[in-house]
This record gives C-alpha cells, structure tokens and sequence, in this order.
C-alpha cells in the first residue's frame, strides 16, 4: 500500500476485535511515529502504550466509551513543550510535531491492517492522573490500536478542492 493509498483508506475505528496487537507492528507503527519531522529536529514528544485492563480502566476517568477502552492498545501522544522549538513571536509549536508524529503513526497503523481514531475530547487531568504523567508534559491526542471490527470504505465527506486551495492568493 501506498502512501495515497493509506490516506485514502484510514478512518475512524469505534469497534475492535478482541485480537492483540502483534509486538513487531506495534513496533513497526511506533518506529513511524519516531521518524516524524519536527521543529528544528527536536522531538518533543513521548509515547505512552496502555495494553494493562487495569490502566485502561483506570483511563476511562478521561475518555468514558467502551469501544475505546476495549481496544487491545490505546496509544497516548504526549509533548513535552520546554522541549519544543518556540518561533520568535513565542509561537509554540508542540501540538504540531506530535500531531505529525501521531499521523505517521496512525497511517502506518492503516497500512498494517490496524484499525485507529484520533482522540482529542478527552479530560487532560484525568488522563494525567491515570498514567502518572508529570506536570511539566501535556497530552496531545490519544488514539485506540487494534483489528477493525467494523468496514468502512474509503474517506469521503470532505470539501471539495476548489472550495480550499487558492492560488497565489486568498
Ligand atoms: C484532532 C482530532 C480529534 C478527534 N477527536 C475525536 C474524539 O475525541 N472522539 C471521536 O470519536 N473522534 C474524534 N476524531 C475523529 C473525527 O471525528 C474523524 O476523523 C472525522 O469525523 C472524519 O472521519 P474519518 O476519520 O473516518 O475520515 C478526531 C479527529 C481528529 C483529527
């Protein structure tokens, strides 16, 4: 599978088979998340991976769903913003590079037959306090890692193109 192909296919699992996550694809996608870009090579980021039931249980604090507490894996990309390139005007730009690297992560994840779903409404404090995660570190997005247990065909719903791109100027 291409890449294309990848970005076409990833959707947005909320159902999983029961069926672990083999150790060489988890660390195949981990590997992707690792060789992101990122602001002046900085890396701002860590990874937490949940497979304990007792830690996901206790991960329910900051995210309440039963499809993504049952998943075999749930992935939770952290930043560490001290760490991270800030531009001139104080911009920070954490966010983005565990975005990236949670992408890559994600679509490698499709490329292995592994279904996904970005997550973002999530309790910050909850999931903080769930993976004793230090003060200094935010969490930027969770995903849960595991087989699709339902089909959903190829991306759609999005704006057309020449509703978003401008030549030249806005
Ligand atoms: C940054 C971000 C945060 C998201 N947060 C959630 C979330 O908290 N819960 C959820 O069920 N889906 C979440 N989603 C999934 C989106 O709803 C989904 O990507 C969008 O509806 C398009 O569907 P698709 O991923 O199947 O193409 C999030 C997606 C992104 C990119």
């Amino acid at each position: 599978m291409n890449v294309f192909d990848a970005i076409r296919k990833r959707r947005s699992i909320r159902k999983y088979k029961e069926t672990g996550v083999e150790q060489e694809k988890l660390n195949t996608v981990l590997e992707a998340a690792r060789l992101a870009p990122s602001a002046t090579n900085k890396q701002p980021w860590d990874f937490i991976v949940v497979t304990d039931p007792q830690v996901k249980e206790r991960l329910r604090s900051s995210y309440d769903e039963e499809w993504f507490i049952e998943a075999p894996v749930i992935i939770v990309a952290c930043a560490v913003p001290e760490k991270a390139w800030r531009r001139m005007d104080g911009e920070e730009y954490w966010k983005v590079d565990v975005a990236i690297a949670l992408q890559n992560l994600v679509l490698t994840a499709t490329e292995l037959g592994l279904g996904t779903c970005w997550i973002a409404a999530f309790n910050e404090e909850a999931a903080k306090k769930a993976l004793r995660i230090p003060e200094d570190v935010r969490v930027v997005a969770m995903t849960p890692l595991g087989y699709p247990d339902e089909e959903k065909g190829l991306v759609t719903g999005r704006k057309p193109l020449n509703s978003i791109v401008h030549y030249n100027q806005w």
